[in-house]
């Protein structure tokens, strides 16, 4: 029970990610605040969580409107007391932003990722820091990927948008580390089971001349295990980031391509 009585509030829940740390997290006894751009599919992951004994609830909160977001963080400090532990999943689909080579980009679609992505991730941590800075603890967390780290054909502004994302967990660390709240990131190389990866993959399919499986089996053999990481492998890193026992863990984003990448 790595996470029990810690409040969690996660951000873009009904998707992949947002979905399987929200399970990982509820396993360790963790009270969850779900929310997402649409009710429904973060409902389905708080009804299985309660389902299995767990505590969760569900809310719409749009991840780039601060109202929203600072009007479901004060419900949550009215119901729970405190917030412990923030985790941005939120993901914008990838057939608006990929496949598309750079000199042909247009500056609007290749500015969405960015203003997105970074908007989002400042917010959501800005609110919630604000909530954990008087209880002096708290940790803050992101995902990201492996195009803040290397250059990938048609990613558009994809690439900007994780790079800058993990500047802001380092900067964010270098401000809050001092009050007591932790910034960490996850860098996940694909995971083929969640929709993303095969929708990110279907832009660029004609470029690349491959097949979907040619493509899974292209990424995997850039891993030393050759293979690709599980949802569930990846949720369990995230626990043990939100958990205490990462204590000496902040302004960092975490490898986890499994080699793909080196430090
Ligand atoms: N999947 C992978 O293998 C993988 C690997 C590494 C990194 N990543 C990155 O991790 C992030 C999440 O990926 P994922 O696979 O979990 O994507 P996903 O399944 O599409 O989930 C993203 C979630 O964010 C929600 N969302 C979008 N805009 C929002 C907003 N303004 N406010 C609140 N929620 C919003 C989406 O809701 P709607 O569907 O209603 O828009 C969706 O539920 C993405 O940045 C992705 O690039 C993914």
């Amino acid at each position: 029970m790595m996470l029990k009585d810690k409040v969690a509030v996660i951000y873009g829940a009904g998707g992949a990610i947002g979905g399987a740390v929200a399970r990982a997290f509820a396993r360790e006894r963790a009270k969850l605040f779900l929310t997402g751009r649409l009710r429904a599919p973060v409902e389905a992951v708080a009804k299985d969580i309660v389902s299995a004994g767990g505590s969760a609830e569900a809310a719409e909160v749009d991840a780039l409107d601060e109202q929203a977001v600072d009007k479901h963080l004060q419900s949550v400090i009215d119901k729970a007391g405190r917030v412990d532990i923030s985790f941005n999943a939120v993901g914008i689909p990838d057939t608006k932003i990929l496949g598309v080579p750079l000199v042909e980009l247009d500056v609007e679609q290749f500015s969405l990722p960015i203003a997105t992505y970074t908007r989002s991730y400042f917010l959501t941590a800005r609110l919630a820091a604000r909530r954990m800075i008087p209880n002096k603890s708290g940790v803050i967390m992101r995902v990201t990927t492996l195009h803040s780290r290397t250059g990938i054909p048609l990613v558009g502004g994809y690439g900007p948008a994780m790079a800058a994302m993990e500047a802001l967990t380092r900067d964010l660390s270098a401000e809050l580390a001092p009050q007591g709240i932790r910034v960490v990131g996850l860098r996940p190389q694909a995971m083929p089971e969640t929709g993303t990866i095969k929708e990110a993959f279907e832009p660029r399919a004609k470029a690349s001349g491959m097949t979907w499986e040619q493509w899974q089996q292209m990424l995997a053999s850039k891993t030393h295990a050759r293979r690709l990481m599980t949802l569930a492998e990846m949720a369990n890193v995230a626990v043990f980031m939100a958990s205490d026992k990462a204590s000496g863990m902040t302004g960092t984003t975490v490898n986890l391509t499994m080699g793909s990448l080196d430090d």
